[in-house]
């Protein structure tokens, strides 16, 4: 299980995360919203340990976090992050290596990292670009390479900061797809997002940030039908959550929902 417990964390003299209670297991996947600067990512990096809390704790399996070096590989074994920004975890020039790094890392024969590189490489969609140099990737293609390699990780908790930034429509419906199946696995999913829509569909448990502290906590529907919170978190509803009180129709979770109402597939419409 993966909490934190009244977290509070100050980069030099500026306080970022103000009594953070959280428990990642509570939900399959759970959502995290906020406006920018408000402390998103800087969770995210206490929870794998990249940066710790001056005051409360990070816990990891009903115990507080070690921070040595061995704690920090076993958390990391079933802990998976990928960071908002690709570059800060690309190393490699090449797609291959730099995905097959970790399991590499951790002994994985051969054999079954060529299987699980091709499965994530398949995920992403990323066989177009397989043999370009990373560096001459674009954002969205190196996002996806980030993505592949957490996925081939097959981690407990897959913590991913901002995933569809950068992606295209395809990319996006994608990662929906990658969430939701990882999530029927039986693992926990993790999200920040600024792509509202994408939260709301795709999570079970969202929590709303603002400047640090968690301003609200529930299912979907019952956060993104607080229209007053939201504005004063600098958010906005997601567009179902508009249909419904706009047109009074029913709260659909899903776009499928809503073309099934009127009789029509997702192919068909988009
Ligand atoms: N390395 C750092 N040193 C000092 N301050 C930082 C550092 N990184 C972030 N901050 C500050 O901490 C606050 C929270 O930043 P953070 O990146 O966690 O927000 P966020 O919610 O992820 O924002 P966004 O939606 O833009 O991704 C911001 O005020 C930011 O300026
Ligand atoms: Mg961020």
């Amino acid at each position: 299980m993966l909490a934190t417990q009244g977290l509070y964390f100050q980069y030099q003299d500026q306080p970022v995360l103000r009594d953070i209670s959280l428990d990642f297991a509570q939900y399959p996947v759970t959502g995290l919203v906020g406006a920018n600067g408000c402390g998103k990512s800087t969770l995210f990096m206490n929870l794998c340990g990249l940066l710790r809390p001056q005051q409360g704790r990070v816990v990891w399996q009903g115990r507080p976090l070690d921070y040595s070096k061995q704690g920090l590989i076993a958390l990391r074994r079933q802990v998976t992050t990928v960071f908002q920004d690709p570059d800060q975890q690309l190393f490699y020039t090449d797609i291959d290596s730099d995905i097959a790094f970790s399991l590499r890392n951790l002994g994985v024969p051969e054999p079954e990292i060529a299987r699980r590189l091709a499965q994530a490489i398949e995920l992403v969609d990323a066989g177009a670009f397989r043999q370009q140099p990373i560096q001459f990737l674009s954002h969205g293609q190196k996002k996806r390479v980030a993505i592949a390699g957490a996925l081939v990780m097959q981690a407990d908790y897959l913590l991913l900061d901002e995933p569809t930034a950068g992606l295209d429509p395809a990319g996006r419906r994608q990662m929906m797809e990658i969430i939701r199946r990882i999530a029927r696995q039986g693992k926990r999913v993790v999200i920040s997002s600024h792509d509202i829509d994408l939260i709301y569909e795709v999570c079970d448990g969202v929590h709303v940030l603002r400047h640090g502290a968690v301003l609200a906590s529930g299912t979907p529907q019952e956060v993104f039908s607080q229209q007053r919170m939201l504005e004063q978190a600098g958010l906005v509803q997601p567009w179902l959550v508009k249909l419904h009180a706009l047109a009074g129709l029913p709260l659909y979770r899903s776009e499928q929902e809503l073309y099934a109402h009127f009789g029509r597939s997702h192919q068909e419409v988009s």
